[in-house]
This record gives C-alpha cells, structure tokens and sequence, in this order.
C-alpha cells in the first residue's frame, strides 16, 4: 500500500492514537461510554477509524477482538513520523478539534462562496451518479421529490431520460440559486424549493417517489427519523424511497466506500455510514420495507424501499 497517497488513512492512524484505547494491545468492537466520554468523541467516528484501519492492514482481528501487532504498530509509527517529519500535525489537530466539536455540520461552517463552489461541483459529481441511476428505475409519467438534492445534477440526469416526470428538489437557498441557472441553460422542468428538512413546508402533494441521496449519511438516528416522518406527509402506500449513498453491504467492504468514513462523521457531527440493517430498521419506524437492493458503482447502493 502506497501511504503516501491516502491522507484518509493518516487520519485514521492520527485519530486512533489520540484515543488511544489498546489494553494489552487488544481493543475491544466498540470502546466503553466513558472512554467515548473521555476522548469527546462518538461511536461513528470509532467505527469509522477501525473500518479503514482493518481494510488497509493497520489493525488485525483475533476472532474476538481487534489486536494491534508489532507489524501494525510499525506502520503506525511510520505514519505518525511522517505526519511531524512533514510538518501536517496543524492539519489532523484541527480535524481532531471538529470532531470534539459537539455541534459541529458541515453546511453550518461553510461561507455562501464556498457553499456555491460546492454545488457547482456537486452538479457534476451527481449527474453522473445519475447516469447510473437511470439504467434501474422508470421515471417516465412520475412525480419525485428529492430532498437534499442541491442543485440538481441527479434531478437532470433522470429528467433527461425521462422527461414526463415532475421533479421537485427541496434544499438551501444557495444550492437553489445555483440549480435555478443549471436548469435555465439545460432547460428542464426542475421546481427547486429552498426550504428545511426538518420542518418540511410543502403542498400537500403525494409522491411516486422520493429520494434522498447522500443525506441520511449527514445525520444521527433521531434527525434521520425527523426527516423521514417529515416524508410521509406526502406518502401513500405506492410511494417508493430511493436511498443512493455509501452503505455498508457486507463484512468486508470495498476500500472506496470506506476510506472517507471518518471524515464524513467528523464533518457532520452524529453522520456515520449505515449498514442495510441499519437503514431497514430506521424504514420499519415508518412501516416501510427494503424491496431491492441495487449495487450502483464502486461507492454507492441504492436501496428500493416500500410501504410494508
Ligand atoms: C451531503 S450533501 C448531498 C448532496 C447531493 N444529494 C449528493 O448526493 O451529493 C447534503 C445536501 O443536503 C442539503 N442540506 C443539509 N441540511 C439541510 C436542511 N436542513 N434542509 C435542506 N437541505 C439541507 C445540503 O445543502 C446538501 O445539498
């Protein structure tokens, strides 16, 4: 493995000896709530450094617990030279101090221009997710809603291909802005609304479906089951969920949708990627099912999701 190349995985090394948890050079699948206490941070983040460090050979698994090696504590300490030798420590102290940060989200800490570069860029990264996307389901003659769709590069994917459906977007004001010029010069019947999530202001409309894309992933239990009850004001027993992000399908996941695991659950504060099972059983608080699970590339799935 080139450690040069992966600052994700420096992370994971920095963060994991800051905790600092190892007894007898063996850790246990999740540390107790007082070393959490301790170290100011949460279990998404613990997870997500020992899925990276698991994947990249930095942390071994005995078939009870996780073990450190001498091998391992070898590269760490190569790591950790590296991050002083090349003088990066302001780097991961800063990223370590925001993920202490209680009320620390991503959006909240961004400036209106850097929120603008962002969904400039989004566009282009969704619209080719979108591309994906397209080849599983039929939009033609249907009514979506996608929340946290910024500025509208998946919407236009799927409009392209279907262009009967009516497509409303519901995110923040600069997000909107941008997609409102996006869909002038692609000329594409996209309704933008600014509006929350969590207090979800919306005609009362039903949905064929909706879709929540790379969201849930930003957001604890308890904020996710806000905006999925928000959901089901415009719901009946035909709506179907698409949820397309990072989930975790297996015991071994693939590198590409692990590695930025950490920075995800230190950028928003209770984010962290969920397992299917996990998704499944924040469906059933709503009493809908996993119909279809559709692997999309080498990062994101989407699931099908309907009333039960
Ligand atoms: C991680 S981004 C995902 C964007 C896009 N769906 C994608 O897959 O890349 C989360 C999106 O949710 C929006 N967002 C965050 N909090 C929101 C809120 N409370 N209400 C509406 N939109 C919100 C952000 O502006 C951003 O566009």
């Amino acid at each position: 493995m080139d450690y040069e190349n992966y600052m994700e995985l420096y992370e994971a090394v920095y963060f994991f000896n800051r905790i600092n948890c190892c007894v007898d050079n063996k850790l246990p699948q999740l540390i107790n709530k007082e070393e959490f206490k301790r170290s100011k941070l949460n279990e998404s983040i613990y997870k997500a450094i020992i899925r990276i460090l698991v994947v990249n050979n930095l942390l071994d698994y005995d078939g009870s617990c996780f073990v450190i090696t001498n091998e391992n504590q070898e590269k760490h300490r190569y790591i950790l030279d590296n991050i002083i030798n090349k003088n990066q420590n302001k780097h991961y102290t800063e990223m370590y101090d925001k993920a202490v940060n209680e009320f620390q989200f991503f959006f909240d800490n961004i400036n209106e221009l850097e929120y603008e570069i962002y969904s400039r860029y989004n566009f282009k990264i969704t619209f080719e997710t979108g591309k994906d996307v397209v080849k599983h389901v039929n939009l033609a003659n249907r009514k979506v809603l996608e929340l946290g769709g910024n500025s509208g590069g998946l919407g236009t994917a799927l409009l392209t291909q279907n262009k009967d459906c009516l497509y409303t977007i519901v995110d923040t004001k600069i997000p909107c802005i941008v997609g409102n010029e996006f869909k002038k010069s692609n000329k594409l019947n996209i309704t933008l609304i600014e509006g929350n999530v969590f207090e979800l202001m919306l005609a009362s409309e039903l949905y064929d479906y909706i879709i929540l894309m790379n969201l849930l992933h930003d957001f604890d239990d308890l904020k996710c089951l806000n905006i999925l009850r928000n959901c089901t004001k415009h719901c009946d027993s035909n709506t179907k969920f698409l949820i397309i992000e990072d989930i975790l399908t297996g015991e071994f996941e693939p590198k590409e949708v692990i590695m930025h695991g950490l920075r995800l659950s230190v950028e928003c504060r209770g984010g962290k990627q969920r397992t299917i099972e996990e998704l499944v059983s924040l469906f059933l608080n709503i009493n809908y099912k996993l119909e279809k699970t559709i692997k999309l590339n080498n990062i994101h799935t989407m699931l099908v999701i309907g009333a039960v």
